[in-house]
């Protein structure tokens, strides 16, 4: 096939995403908002025993952020919520081997969404308080690269 600057793993994960859907009545919900491109993410995550027991996404993004969305989710599954809330949206980029330079927008989708729905879940349980849910600062557009 011709070099067109996606990893395998990204081409696989686009073609195949995992966890693709809704889950109703979810124990956390997140939905981010790409500032670059405008695209949404939604994740939904059921607990068990303080682990992600099952994670769907569904986006308007573009193939890249499919494809990292199907990865977050599959590296979040049977995780403590603590260590789900560690992957970051480089874990996520170097888990898929990588992406173009004016695609790293499109990672911080995955991990952004998935630190909400836990954050979303933990403002329901008390864990912490609503305003603590906001999403991290200095995050935003610092590895957007176009
Ligand atoms: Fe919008 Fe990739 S998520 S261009």
């Amino acid at each position: 096939m011709a070099q067109i600057g996606y990893s395998k793993k990204v081409m696989e994960h686009f073609m195949n995403p995992r966890n693709v859907g809704v889950i109703e009545n979810p124990d956390g919900y997140g939905k981010v908002g790409n500032p670059v491109c405008g695209d949404l993410m939604e994740i939904f995550i059921t607990v068990k025993e303080d682990r992600v027991d099952d994670i769907k996404f569904r986006t308007f993004g573009c193939g890249s952020a499919i494809a990292v969305s199907s990865m977050v989710t599959e590296m979040a599954k049977g995780k403590t919520l603590n260590e789900a809330m560690k992957i970051t949206r480089k874990d996520v980029a170097d888990e898929l081997d990588g992406l173009p330079p004016q695609k790293m927008h499109c990672s911080n989708l995955g991990a952004d969404a998935l630190h909400a729905a836990i954050k979303n879940y933990w403002v329901k349980i008390g864990k912490i308080k609503p305003e603590e849910a906001k999403p991290e600062e200095g995050e935003e557009g610092e590895s957007c690269e176009t």
